[in-house]
Order: C-alpha cells, then structure tokens, then sequence
C-alpha cells in the first residue's frame, strides 16, 4: 500500500519490536509492529514525504537514506531557539564530552576497569547495563562527585581533572527527584538562576518557558507534595536545564514511574532533547527504554563497556552473546564450522545444523563459533523445510505483550526461545519440531576478528 505518512510515532511494544503508528493523509491511522529500527528514525515526529508500506516491510525513499539524510546540528545551545533541532546523523559534529580510559576501585574492587567514550553534541546516549556494572559511578565520575583512579574527563575538549561540580557545565537528574520540599515549583526550578543573580524578569520569563516546554504551566504554585511522581520528575527536569548545561546526566529518572506513565515520560523527554539540543547520557537498565530513546547505547558490563553502538547495530549485529541476550534476549548457540560459502556458513551443533551469516569474518571449516539468533527470525515446522534445521520439542506456549512465546527445548536440553504475532500456532506441547531460520537472521558473536 502507498501511503502519504504525515508522521510516525515510534515505540517499542515488547522487547526489541517496534509499534509505529502513522497517520495517513485520510486521517486514518496505521500500526505497524516490526523488529527493526526504521531508517526514518531520526527523522520521527517530523512531517514525512510518501513511503510505502508494502507486506510489513518498509522502504525508505532514496531520499531519507541515513547516508544522505544529514540534519543540522544545533549552532547554538539556547533555550531561546525552542526550534525542534534533531541530532545530526553525521560525524562532523562537535565531540562534547570525552571518556579516557577511567578506572575507579572501592576499596579492592575495581568497579570501573578502562572505560572510554566520546559523545557527539546533541546526542541521546544511554548506559545500559544490569544493576551493579557500574553506571552511577561512570555518571558520578562525569558530575565530579567522584575522582576516578587514573583516565580524564574531558568537556568541550577540556580535562576536567579536580574540577568541582558547580565549575562543570553539566547537570544531573536523579531518580528520587531531589526537589526541595519547601520551595514550590517556581521556586524550584528558579532556583539556580537566582542562585546566579539573574534579573527577576529575565528568571520569570525563562521559568515560564521551561513550565511550557515540560508540559506545567499553571503549576507555579504547587507544592512537590501536591503533585504526581511524573510531574514532580517534569519538575526535577526542568530545573536541571534552564541552566543551559552542555551535557544532561540522568541516573534511571523513570525508573520510580509506574509503566504506562514510564512510557510517555520517555517519548516527552526525548522529544524535550530534540527541542533543546541539550546532550543527554542517560542511564537505565531498561533495554526497551534505551532502543526507544537513544541515539547511541553503550552497553556496560562488569565495569567496561562491552559494545557501543546506534540501537540497530546493538541490536542487529551483537558483537558478543552477553550484549545479544541483554538487548533482545537472543538465542545463543555454539556449533562447529562445516562449511563457508559466500556470505553464508554451515555449522554443526549435535542437534542439527545451523546457519549464520559470515559478515566478511575470516572463518574456516572446524572452527568453533558462536552464533546469536532473535526469536523471532526461527520458525517451527513438524517436518524439516530446509537444509539447516535443528530437533527439538516444544515445551511452553504463552501470550505476553501482544506475542506468542514459545519455548522449545533441543534433545541436549537446551531451550531456544521463538516468537511471533498472533495467537495461532496449531503445534502442541510435546511435539517434535524442527527450527529453522535463514542465515542472514544469526550473526557470529564473541568473536576477536
Ligand atoms: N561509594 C561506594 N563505596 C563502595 N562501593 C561502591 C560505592 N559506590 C558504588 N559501589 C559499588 O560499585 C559497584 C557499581 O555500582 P554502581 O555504579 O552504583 O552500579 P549501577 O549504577 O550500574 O547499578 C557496585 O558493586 C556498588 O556496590
Ligand atoms: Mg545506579
């Protein structure tokens, strides 16, 4: 179907699928779930030309090729723009923040073993990774409340050394708001400016922008106790960044917010990025929340970062099977090399066989590999399709967030997880099956080269 898309709304509706909706010129509206970022994803929430939706798949136009589509980096960093500023998609961008190799122990812990990163102005940049790998300190260490051991960190090109958090123009958002209780919400998010001696007027005319911009106006007077947990983290938002910092750190601020609310915080924070241009590194557990709003997602594991990359490439092409099981929950699978042809390699595993894509690695027959593969690329047969397919017996079945999630085990016991749309699949607990996908749905992971 041709379709002229006057926007599209991107969210994710279960783990690693995307629900879009777009309002056609009719002014019906049409959802579309898939499994992969679209190429239009920068240019999201803004007027769109005609694209196709044709049989679930989607075509960009030439176009709004990524390598074409270049926006403008925000010149300036005033408030006083209010334009809507999308992160640029090139490099040519200012690098505004630097980690060097930071390394941080408690005591005889190293919780922090040679972490680096550069963030490019404007960009929305998550730290994903489970509780205890290392975030808050890394976010902590950015802030200047924590020294690291040995590494820099450099804003706007500058080591920040010993630097005191008051002389870095950075900001944090926590999770627990840190309101003050007895200022209302004027004089809370007023706050910093006062403390700076701003002219009254210009503080009132920047205050009531900032109410505007989070969605709050009316709300001067309210009291912290008098509002919503969403509204009050608006507040805390706010406040953070009517001092125009170069860079915003957020430390899980959803994270206290019941789901439905958690997801509409995260479409207007991410909205409120764009407006401002303001360079955020959030941080969350949350593998949905990070595909959602970000940019770049560096992926934190045990203190380093294990693979750094844009939510497609974190999510189609895992560099290691923690990063692929995290993001996504992928299959992993080891097997041996049989064969390579083309882009395409045949592995033994004592279920079957396995196919994966080679992309360009150096692969020999016998080698040893490990492969990722999403759940919903596999498919489940009573009789074996094609020429890669691997035994197993179905073992679960159940519906959850909008997809059948079934759950096969292989005679060596292990369980490979599939799951697709709708609710009929006419295979029953018990049977044996035969699971297959393409080669092109696995990639290699944990591998050096
Ligand atoms: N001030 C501290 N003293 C001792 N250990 C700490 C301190 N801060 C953090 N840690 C430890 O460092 C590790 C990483 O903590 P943190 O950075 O808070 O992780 P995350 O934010 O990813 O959950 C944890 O094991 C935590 O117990
Ligand atoms: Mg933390």
């Amino acid at each position: 179907m041709i379709a002229t898309v006057q926007y599209e709304k991107v969210r994710s509706a279960r783990p690693c699928a995307f629900l879009r909706e777009a309002s056609l010129c009719d002014g019906k509206t049409l959802s579309h779930i898939s499994t992969t970022e679209h190429p239009l994803r920068q240019s999201r929430e803004q007027a769109l030309p005609k694209y196709s939706l044709a049989q679930g798949k989607e075509q960009a136009p030439a176009e709004h090729s990524l390598a074409q589509g270049k926006e403008q980096a925000p010149a300036e960093h005033s408030l006083a723009q209010g334009k809507e500023q999308a992160p640029a998609e090139g490099q040519d961008r200012p690098v505004v923040l630097e980690l060097q190799d930071i390394t941080k122990s408690f005591g005889e812990t190293g919780v922090l073993k040679g972490i680096s990163l550069r963030v490019r102005e404007g960009d929305f940049v998550t730290l994903l990774g489970p509780s205890g790998c290392g975030k808050t300190t890394t976010l902590r260490i950015i802030a200047g409340l924590e020294t690291p051991d040995s590494g820099e960190v450099l804003l706007e090109g500058q080591p920040m050394g010993n630097r005191a958090p008051e002389k870095r123009s950075v900001n944090t958002v926590f999770q627990n708001y840190a309101l003050f209780p007895h200022m209302n919400v004027y004089n809370n998010i007023a706050y910093g400016l006062k403390l700076r001696n701003v002219p009254k007027a210009e503080i009132r005319e920047r205050v009531t922008k900032m109410l505007e911009l989070v969605q709050l106006d009316g709300f001067e007077k309210r009291m912290p106790s008098e509002m919503s947990g969403g509204q009050r983290q608006r507040v805390a938002i706010a406040r953070a960044v009517i001092n125009n910092p170069r860079v915003l750190l957020l430390d899980e601020p959803l994270g206290a917010l019941d789901l439905q609310l958690r997801r509409q915080m995260q479409l207007e924070l991410k909205r409120l990025q764009k407006k401002l241009g303001i360079t955020f590194i959030y941080i969350t557990h949350d593998q949905e929340e990070a595909i959602n709003m970000s940019d770049v997602i560096a992926v934190m594991r045990d203190g380093r970062f294990e693979q750094t990359g844009s939510p497609s490439e974190i999510y189609d092409t895992p560099k290691t099977s923690f990063v692929a099981n995290f993001v996504g929950s992928a299959n992993v699978l080891s097997g041996t090399a049989a064969s390579v042809s083309g882009d395409e390699i045949v592995l033994e595993h004592s279920c079957g066989t396995m196919a994966c894509r080679k992309d360009g690695r150096p692969v020999q027959p016998g080698d040893r590999l490990t492969l990722a593969v999403r759940g919903e690329t596999i498919s489940i047969w009573r009789e074996q399709r094609s020429a890669q397919a691997l035994r197993g017996t179905i073992t679960e079945k159940s519906f959850v967030g909008g997809m059948l999630r079934i759950a096969a085990a292989l005679e060596d016991g292990t369980e490979i997880i599939v799951s697709r749309h709708g609710i009929n699949f006419d295979l029953d607990i018990g049977e044996q099956v035969y699971l297959e996908w393409p080669a092109q749905a696995a990639v290699l992971v944990d591998r050096e080269s």
